[in-house]
């Protein structure tokens, strides 16, 4: 299996590792299967992301996915970063092996969980955002 060298840098450097105290949307998501968690914590100021850091349990994909995610969202409004998928951090890191497209999806499953608890404790809608699952199971 082939790692690209932006994978193996954010998995070897990551960036915003760490949680962010009174964040404005925290959110938690787990794979079933492999076992793995990802914990993403948004300061969110004027509807502009202004910090978003991550605490990673898992695989070195999953560090590297959480890693490139907080970065990408950073500075982005609440509904630019919706447009941050898995496919939009795995084309920033150069791709990820097939079997490995499950870690991004766990990173983009908790960065929609910590904009849900943001609108939650806003009480306000984001459009286009659906309830994250807890737990995913793929
Ligand atoms: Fe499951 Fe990477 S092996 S998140």
């Amino acid at each position: 299996m082939e790692y690209s060298e932006k994978v193996m840098d954010h998995f070897m450097n990551p960036r915003n590792v760490g949680e962010i105290p009174n964040a404005d949307g925290v959110g938690q998501v787990g794979n079933a299967k492999c076992g793995d968690i990802m914990k993403v914590f948004l300061k969110i100021d004027n509807d502009i992301i202004v910090d978003a850091k991550f605490q990673t349990f898992g695989c070195g994909a999953a560090v590297a996915t959480s890693s490139m995610a907080t970065e990408l969202v950073r500075g982005k409004t609440v509904q630019e970063a919706l447009q941050v998928t898995n496919r939009v951090v795995m084309e920033a890191l150069d791709g990820l092996p097939p079997v490995k497209v499950h870690c991004s999806c766990l990173a983009e499953e908790a960065l929609h969980a910590a904009l849900w608890d943001y609108a939650e404790k806003k009480h306000m809608v984001i459009d286009g955002l659906k309830k994250p699952k807890a737990d995913i199971h793929e």
